[in-house]
């Protein structure tokens, strides 16, 4: 049994299953994870003690009896040094049970990822895996741009490291796609659309094998572009007919590049190739209809369209949410799949962990957590009042719309209104 407790509860004998440490003192972002560490001597559970660790999982089965020295314990200085480099190299890190005994767990109860960590504390994480993973897709775009070959392993690993986050608690690493950065669009949508095609995918009740290619390819989508010429990839202006041919074979692009690797599984691949083919056969390069396009390349597109959609570009200002998925519906039928869209709604939400949305009433919040069983009426964090003034936070829970007769009916740019979304969502009170 895996269970978490304070650092200040670790014994010896006790099995580390993860640990998550604090960021760094300098400020700059480290991979903060201890993974499979028994703690086999006092020397081991003094330097965990005094890392910057807060709590641990640890995993009851694996514990093992430790001989306690026979002399008097010495007592313990504190480590002078960070702790954190010496705790991260010498553990290989055998594949991981939990996740994988999680998600056959999930496909039992019928394909719905539930939650296993709460909310504040796997966005700790979230944001860690994200943003390695927006670095390693921007050092990997760029070699490919300048016609380098890249390292598919790295991929993987970012890959492998949003799936557990999204099944420990895919609300966290959803709630980040909300942050987006202008200036990185290719890198973080690159990542954005993985994390919604793993959700997604994980979702319908993709096997573990197929959720971490179709991952894969969805952060290797877009690579064609960087093989199209900027101009006209970012051209703030209507295209020419020319041009839009020239973007189209992004798709060819990125089936060259990627078959020209030999590592990268063929669905990836193809991800990469149909992603902008649509059910009616409308779409490009081939126009193949529904039946001939697989379906990792369906999940991909509904997760890029909707990320597209939402995201600001230099033509164009982002969709809110809502309206974005409205968009999707409305095509579910001829360009994606109804089921794959539904789910899609399912997944993030109409109103998605970190819209800010206004009421009736004229008070405004933050969506704090999707209710999954009236996505209209989700868990909103109240910050201003009818005068949009800001007031002491309070929970609008699911049973408080009837009651008071609330509904959501706008949806607002948190920069508008001066609001910390994100600072408000860490610190308000847990729950799940
Ligand atoms: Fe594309």
């Amino acid at each position: 049994m895996k269970i978490r407790i304070p650092k200040e509860e670790l014994k010896l004998g006790m099995h580390i299953d993860r640990a998550i440490l604090e960021k760094a003192d300098n400020g700059k972002t480290k991979v903060n994870f201890i993974r499979n560490y028994l703690i086999d001597s006092q020397e081991k559970l003094d330097k965990i003690k005094n890392s910057n660790i807060k709590f641990v999982f640890i995993d009851t089965a694996r514990a093992k009896k430790i001989e306690q020295s026979k002399e008097p314990e010495p007592v313990p200085e504190p480590s002078p040094e960070p702790v954190v480099e010496k705790i991260e190299e010498p553990e290989p890190e055998p594949e991981e049970e939990e996740e994988l005994d999680s998600f056959d767990d999930d496909k039992k109860s019928g394909g719905t990822i539930k939650a296993r960590v709460p909310f504040e504390e796997e966005l700790e994480v979230a944001k860690e895996v994200k943003t390695k993973a927006v670095e390693t897709v921007k050092t990997m775009l760029e070699d490919v741009a300048v016609g380098k070959s890249f390292k598919t392993e790295d991929a993987k690993e970012e890959v492998s490291g949003m799936v557990k986050s999204i099944f420990r608690n895919k609300d966290a690493m959803l709630s980040l796609t909300r942050l987006k950065s202008f200036d990185e669009y290719t890198f973080t949508h690159s990542v954005n659309v993985s994390v919604l095609s793993i959700a997604l995918a994980g979702e319908l009740g993709f096997s573990k094998e197929e959720v971490d290619i179709i991952g894969l390819g969805a952060m290797l989508h877009d690579v064609g572009k960087m093989l199209v010429p900027d101009a006209v990839l970012n051209k703030p202006g209507k295209l020419t007919p020319e041009e839009r041919v020239e973007i189209q074979k992004h798709t060819t692009h990125a089936k060259e590049v990627l078959e020209a690797r030999g590592d990268i599984p063929e669905k990836a691949i193809l991800m990469a190739y149909e992603h902008h083919e649509k059910a009616d056969g409308t779409g490009y390069p081939e126009g193949k209809t529904a039946d001939q396009v697989q379906r990792e390349s369906v999940v991909n597109a509904v997760a890029d369209v909707y990320d597209a959609l939402t995201s600001a570009r230099v033509y164009k200002p982002g969709m809110p949410p809502p309206h974005a998925l409205s968009f999707i519906k409305s095509r579910a039928e001829s360009e994606f799949n109804p089921e794959y869209v539904d789910k899609f709604i399912e997944t993030i939400g109409i109103y998605p962990v970190g819209s800010v949305v206004e009421f009736n009433s004229g008070q405004i919040g933050i969506v704090k957590e999707v209710n999954r069983d009236d996505l209209y009426k989700p868990f909103v964090i109240l910050v201003m009042n009818a005068k949009k003034q800001k007031i002491a936070e309070k929970i609008i829970e699911p049973p408080k719309y009837e009651a008071n007769d609330l509904k959501i009916v706008r949806y607002h740019d948190p920069e508008g209104l001066g609001i910390d979304v994100e600072s408000i969502i860490q610190t308000s009170e847990t729950r799940i």
